[in-house]
């Protein structure tokens, strides 16, 4: 418990230290960190792997009491679960379906930044700061920027009402390399399932419910699905020529989306006040029914379970812990933080480093210091997004406007080294970060 108090309280202040008060606090936890990466970075996963398992379920943390009448989450009256109807969007994301499904996010899964704020929160307790930015890049990217809307599932309609078109975005199912990425937990890796990352692969998400099963636990813990996200990209670079890693989807999401499982779908009560996943919560969130060996998927119907409590309110999964989290799975696991891709053929893949990327500012050994990773990691979402644009856009002002206004307050609290412009184009060499698949027209 000590080890995690420390371990939580360091990753906060480190990522971010304009939340912690005082200097001397975070001048002391800054050298329990970098003892411990140094460790961590050194001895690779046998020291590492202790930062990882120390963690509970409620992530960077500490979760030690619980209060029923805050954390239980009602799929009651307005929040009664409706499976979509005939022209609602469902995506690859089961937190959101989930939450359309519940009325947390309007049902037709075409979202405004508000809404998406307003409706993570009081269903996951996704912190604010996090909830905006990635509803605003949604918008930015994907969405519709004069309407100020996203879909969490297919292309946006036509505006039925005016006839207008809505917008170009693809929404999240055809992001490929801008919002999503490969290797990911239950969705296969697009350019090998004909540009299909949005749906549910069954046998994927066996593996992954049998991690506790095999070890009769019956619980999933972020340590357990770390290791899985290795085993992931190992398969990915084995089957998939065009496996590509490198930007803000695959650096950041794609992890975050296998934390995310363990700190946002976790149930809590009195005795396990720091949460815990169990294979029933984890099938309803991921809208599985039967049991292992004839698991079947029901598409875009991801259920809240009933008598569900959340994570405690004064405990929000906010951008930092988001960004510790990764940064942790990263140290836990070095093998995992990849630059490159495969070259057209399986097993080919090419890394390049963070120097190279950086242009020398940061390598292996400083990223995970001081608020790095944070600034690298916000540098690759706003710096990526001129590459992801449709070519017709010939006005970035508005995208890029959007995105500093939500992510502008989140760096302005880091102390950032002077990243400059990131060599991005060195992506270019990789047939999968072109790769960029549009749907067919539907809802799923
Ligand atoms: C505005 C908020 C959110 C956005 C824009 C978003 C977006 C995405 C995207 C683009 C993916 C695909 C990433 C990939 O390739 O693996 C994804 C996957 C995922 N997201 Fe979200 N997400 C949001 C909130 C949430 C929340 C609140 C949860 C949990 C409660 C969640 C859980 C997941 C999980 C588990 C996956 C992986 C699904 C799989 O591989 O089977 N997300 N999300």
């Amino acid at each position: 418990m000590k080890t995690t108090l420390i371990l939580a309280s360091a990753l906060g202040a480190v990522a971010f230290p304009s939340m912690k008060n005082s200097r001397d606090v975070q001048m002391n936890i800054r050298s329990v960190l970098s003892n411990v990466e140094r460790r961590s970075l050194e001895a690779r996963q046998q020291d590492a792997l202790g930062i990882s398992r120390s963690e509970s379920n409620c992530g960077t943390r500490v979760c030690p009491t619980f209060d029923g009448e805050d954390q239980l989450v009602s799929v009651s009256g307005e929040h009664q679960y409706i499976a979509p109807g005939p022209g609602d969007i469902r995506g690859p994301c089961p937190g959101l379906n989930a939450a359309a499904n519940h009325g947390y996010l309007p049902r037709s899964g075409i979202a405004s930044i508000e809404e998406t704020v307003s409706g993570l929160g009081a269903l996951y307790n996704l912190g604010p700061g996090i909830s905006a930015v990635l509803a605003a890049y949604a918008v930015a990217i994907d969405g519709n920027i004069v309407e100020g809307v996203w879909s969490i599932g297919g292309p946006l309609p036509t505006d039925e009402l005016t006839g207008a078109l809505l917008g170009t975005g693809q929404g999240l199912s055809y992001s490929h390399n801008n919002y999503e990425g490969d290797s990911s937990i239950g969705r296969g890796d697009a350019y090998i399932n004909n540009g299909d990352a949005h749906s549910l692969n069954v046998t994927r998400f066996e593996q992954v419910y049998d991690i506790a099963v095999k070890d009769g636990s019956d619980r999933y813990t972020l340590d357990k699905f770390r290791a899985k996200f290795e085993e992931a990209q190992d398969e990915s670079i084995a089957n998939n020529p065009y496996y590509f890693t490198g930007v803000f989807s695959t650096v950041v999401v794609v992890p975050a989306a296998y934390n995310f499982v363990i700190n946002l779908m976790s149930n809590h009560t009195a005795e396990e006040p720091a949460g815990y996943l169990d294979g029933y919560n984890f099938k309803s969130f991921f809208g599985v029914a039967g049991e292992p060996g004839n698991f079947t998927w029901l598409k875009g119907q991801e259920r809240v379970p009933e008598r569900w409590y959340r994570r405690p309110s004064y405990a929000p999964y906010e951008a930092q812990d988001v960004v510790g989290d990764v940064a942790i799975g990263y140290l836990a696991y070095p093998d995992t933080l990849k630059f490159g891709g495969n070259t057209g053929k399986v097993n080919t893949f090419t890394g390049l480093n963070v120097a190279n990327i950086s242009g020398g500012i940061l390598d292996v050994s400083t990223l995970f210091t001081g608020d790095n990773f944070a600034c690298f990691s916000f540098q690759l979402l706003q710096q990526g997004i001129p590459n992801f644009l449709d070519n017709a856009i010939n006005d970035l002002a508005p995208v890029t406007d959007l995105i500093n206004k939500y992510v502008g307050p989140i760096v302005g609290g880091l102390s950032c080294p002077q990243l400059g412009n990131l060599s991005i184009g060195l992506f270019d060499q990789f047939p999968g970060y072109k790769y960029s698949p549009t749907g067919p027209d539907t809802n799923y």
